[in-house]
């Protein structure tokens, strides 16, 4: 089926950048929007991105002007009976959805496609308001839609064959990947991305650490392109948390419950950058940010105390090319202990064992020396504030960068990936998506630099393994348990990477 001529109902940030897309590609857009505020303001979101791309040299004047004249505006959508595909990018609104929904199926010729860009919402519920459901399926693009290459391709069980297929072609003429899935709360991606953020916003309630070192956490140790509580302003709180409660409706764990701080600021009105305030104020011209800045000196001499293992040896060899002078005695410790931390091993206990639990600090390197520089600085529920902030003027010394997390299960980036990994390994486990569909989606959805599965090789699964298992005995969450997929791996020594095979897009996936 050639689609030569689309719909897009609704204008807003997602339904201009999708417009743009399909514009850019060369087919022509009925830009549908009823209230004529928006459709200027959607306009002039299009009309911007076009102009940047030609700032910056990924496209001539003229074809932006060439691609400016394939949008045509309109009110109804009658101006949709001509069009061999529409697609609805309206707020989360069931009831709305199911509206346009009828519409179009009354408006356009049987034969056309109806595609919804909902991120959660039951694609088989939408498809149940028309009178030919078989046609209805989801198309899924991510945020900003110009730029993230996934396209997830959904299909209910009542879809017709060839359908979904024929919008994957349709996809891949757009330059994007899609994959291909059935209809389940979140697809792929927001699945897996939204439980993730949402821990991100429940550690800064509770004080685990600031939205800074939550940020760089996953930026400078995980290496993705943003931090989760960055993103949640780019996505929207009311999104994000919109796309909670239909996780949370669905598979009912208290991970999906949405975290009460989501829930407040999008009662405050703080629904990300779109508001000009989220986590973040992107209004005030002043930094608000708390800082992570460094205020003493480094000491000049440390005890270090290790198990040995390869965490100590980093550290000393580090130490020792800072021209740090290392003392491995603890009976005289000096002003800072410093304690080789390992994933999985408390620092408290070696902090008592030194005898100066007051001056100990743990420093952990996530990724080790020679991969990363980022460095988790953790502090007991003994160190004090001196020794946090002598660790802290060591760390920068030695060139890392530094988050400050508790003496807790995973640290800081343990407590944001661990549980994030183990929800992909649950996805696979239960047969919703192949390790190759999962790392797909996340590095072209989400820009992940790797995969979940491609993390979890690289982490070791039996690092996380260990560091899920003290996670769920440290707080009791029956959600935190390691899915039994990912114990059967580590017992076995398998790496995910084996089991990748092709760049991972489904077919099929229906039903
Ligand atoms: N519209 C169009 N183009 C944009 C853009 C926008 N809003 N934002 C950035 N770009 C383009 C830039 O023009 C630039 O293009 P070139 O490389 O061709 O010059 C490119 O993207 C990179 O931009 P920047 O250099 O300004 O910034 P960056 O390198 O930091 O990348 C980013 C920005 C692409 C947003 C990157 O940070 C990223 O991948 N972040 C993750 C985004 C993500 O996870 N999205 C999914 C959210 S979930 C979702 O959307 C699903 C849902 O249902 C909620």
């Amino acid at each position: 089926m050639d689609i030569r001529e689309v719909a897009v109902i609704g204008l807003g940030t997602m339904g201009a950048g999708i417009a743009e897309v399909f514009a850019r590609a060369g087919i022509g857009v009925v830009a549908i929007e009823a209230d004529p505020q928006a459709i200027t303001h959607g306009l002039g979101l299009l009309d911007a991105s076009l102009s940047k791309a030609v700032s910056r040299g990924k496209l001539s004047a003229r074809e932006q002007a060439q691609t400016r004249a394939r949008i045509r505006p309109a009110a109804g959508f009658s101006a949709a009976a001509a069009v061999d595909l529409a697609i609805e990018v309206v707020p989360e609104r069931m009831e709305i959805k199911r509206q346009i929904f009828a519409e179009l199926d009354r408006v356009t010729s049987p034969a056309a496609i109806l595609a919804t860009n909902t991120s959660s919402l039951s694609v088989t519920a939408i498809a149940a308001a028309t009178k030919h459901p078989g046609r209805v399926v989801g198309m899924h693009f991510f945020n900003p839609a110009p730029v993230m290459r996934l396209v997830e391709v959904v299909s209910t069980v009542i879809t017709d064959d060839g359908v979904a297929d024929v919008v994957a072609e349709l996809a891949r003429r757009l330059g994007k990947t899609p994959v291909q899935v059935s209809d389940r709360a979140g697809f792929v991606a927001n699945a897996l991305l939204l439980p993730y953020l949402n821990e991100s916003i429940e550690l800064l309630e509770i004080g685990y650490a600031s939205r800074e070192d939550i940020d760089t956490a996953a930026t400078a140790g995980i290496g993705l392109p943003m931090g989760p509580l960055a993103l949640l302003d780019l996505i929207g709180l009311d999104t994000a948390l919109s796309i909670m409660e239909v996780l949370h409706a669905e598979f009912g764990l208290t991970r999906y419950a949405p975290a009460p701080l989501l829930r407040r600021l999008v009662d405050a009105g703080r629904t990300g950058r779109k508001a000009g305030r989220g986590v973040y104020d992107y209004v005030t011209s002043a930094s608000d940010s708390a800082g992570n800045g460094v205020s003493s000196s480094p000491p000049d001499t440390v005890t270090l105390i290790g198990s040995g293992d390869d965490a100590e040896t980093d550290l000393a060899t580090a130490l020792a090319s800072a021209g740090v002078n290392v003392t491995r005695n603890a009976a005289h410790p000096t002003e800072l202990v410093l304690i080789a931390a390992t994933a999985g091993r408390p620092v408290l206990p070696a902090a008592l064992a030194a005898g100066r639990p007051e001056q100990s600090v743990g420093l952990h390197l996530p990724l080790g020396l020679t991969r990363g520089r980022l460095a988790e600085l953790i502090h007991t529920s003994l160190s004090s504030d001196q020794a946090i902030e002598a660790a802290a003027a060591l760390a920068d010394k030695l060139g890392l960068q530094v988050v400050r997390a508790p003496d807790r299960p995973g640290f800081l980036v343990g407590a944001l990936l661990y549980p994030h990994l183990a929800d992909a390994v649950r996805m696979v486990q239960d047969g919703y998506a192949t390790a190759a569909d999962v790392d797909t989606a996340m590095m072209l959805g989400c820009g992940y630099p790797q995969g979940p599965f491609e993390l979890l090789d690289a982490a070791g699964p039996s690092i996380v393994l260990a560091g899920l298992r003290a996670m769920q005995d440290a707080y009791g969450f029956p959600s935190l348990a390691p899915p039994v997929l990912l114990a059967e791996h580590a017992a076995a020594g398998i790496q995910w990477a084996s089991k990748r095979g092709g760049p991972g897009v489904r077919s099929g996936g229906g039903g």
